[in-house]
């Protein structure tokens, strides 16, 4: 039997045999479903993404229900899960297609392709699993399987890779059940074939799999480029004008689009963020006699392309500032803080000064 065909068969019967990975949408074939589940797994794993497709399907039971919902309340369900473009997309082909489709998820590739918010992987993984259309999943997973079981030494991230692996996918799926074989390279890719110390000695593939034959485990895939990131330092002002504090809806062409911040002010270097009179001239400069209680520690999150680093500076004004609105800021009763939605770096310095904040309003 040929490499490819004992790849497959080999796969099938981890599947059946060692795979007990169990997941609410494995084997649901509504497309709605299967959708929402698949764009809340882009680039995330499992074990995160599970609670929120709970409650999200809990909320919107059906397509129509998640159209009709308000913007901030979506999003509001989605905090935490990350890479909000993801929700911004969601919202719009969920009411593209409850709107302009009367509630009728396309049903081939292609069509599934053209939706917003789905590119190669998802159309792939929604075709085969709500209709068994014969379309491989490739992305991560797949290029460390394929690159290590079959030895593929060129750069996953090259035109020239891209290509390749996505030819050698589509040639290793077995047309008769493509759902199944789907699934099980994902699940496999994340249980089995995992980045770092896979279990090799005891994989079902260890008898054919080139990086294991030639000891190349740890050096495949094989990546040409590394990823950098762009520095960004903030400085967040949480101020207290009687029982008000301001919070800001990002609305620009900029990370965190839709989510909110306190009011800030982006500097240039990480020293400026340790530097006492810095920190208070950048205060004075929005909010003229405001005063500074406390300052935070340095709190940072990595973005795919950006590394931010911010601090937080506790002050109370005897009043907002005239003309708050027009700088994009909303007066808001510091008890109804909770109600928005924040990026990651918000929440982790709200969940750590939990105490202090609730001291700092009171
Ligand atoms: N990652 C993306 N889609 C997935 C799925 N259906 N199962 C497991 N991991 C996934």
């Amino acid at each position: 039997m040929k490499v490819n065909e004992l790849f497959a068969q080999n796969l099938l019967l981890w599947n059946r045999m060692q795979n007990t990975r169990s997941m609410p949408w494995k084997n649901v074939r509504d497309p709605y479903r299967i959708w929402l589940s698949e764009i809340m797994l882009q680039q995330t794993r499992v074990e995160q993404g599970l609670p929120y497709y709970q409650r999200f399907t809990e909320k919107y039971p059906e397509i129509f229900f998640l159209a009709e919902a308000p913007d901030d309340e979506v999003f509001k369900l989605w905090e935490g899960l990350g890479y909000y473009s993801r929700c911004r997309n969601l919202l719009f082909t969920a009411r593209y297609i409850a709107r302009e489709l009367n509630g009728v998820f396309p049903k081939t590739y292609d069509e599934i392709r053209k939706l917003k918010g789905v590119g190669p992987y998802t159309a792939a993984a929604i075709a085969s699993f709500a209709y068994d259309a014969p379309h491989a999943v490739v992305d991560g997973n797949v290029y460390r399987i394929l690159s290590r079981v079959f030895g593929v030494l060129t750069a996953t991230d090259s035109t020239e890779g891209k290509k390749q692996f996505a030819d050698m996918a589509q040639e290793l799926l077995p047309h008769h059940n493509p759902a199944e074989y789907n699934q099980a390279i994902m699940d496999f890719g994340a249980t089995v074939c995992v980045p770092k110390s896979p279990d090799c000695p005891n994989c079902v593939m260890k008898d054919f799999c080139f990086a294991y034959q030639n000891d190349l485990v740890a050096s495949l895939p094989y990546k040409a480029k590394k990823i950098s990131r762009k520095h960004r330092y903030f400085i967040f002002f949480t101020i207290r004008a009687g029982n008000q504090t301001l919070v800001h809806k990002r609305t620009a062409k900029d990370i965190w689009h839709n989510l909110f911040t306190f009011p800030l002010a982006e500097v240039q270097t990480a020293e400026q963020l340790t530097d006492a009179s810095f920190i208070a001239s950048q205060l004075e400069a929005q909010f003229a006699g405001a005063t500074i209680k406390a300052v935070s520690k340095t709190y940072t999150q990595a973005l795919t392309h950006q590394h931010i680093h911010a601090i937080f500076v506790f002050a109370t004004a005897a009043h907002l500032p005239a003309g708050a609105e027009a700088n994009g800021w909303q007066a808001i009763p510091a008890a109804t803080l909770k109600q928005y939605a924040y990026p990651k770096i918000l929440n982790q310095f709200m969940q750590d000064e939990t105490v202090t904040l609730t001291e700092f309003f009171k």
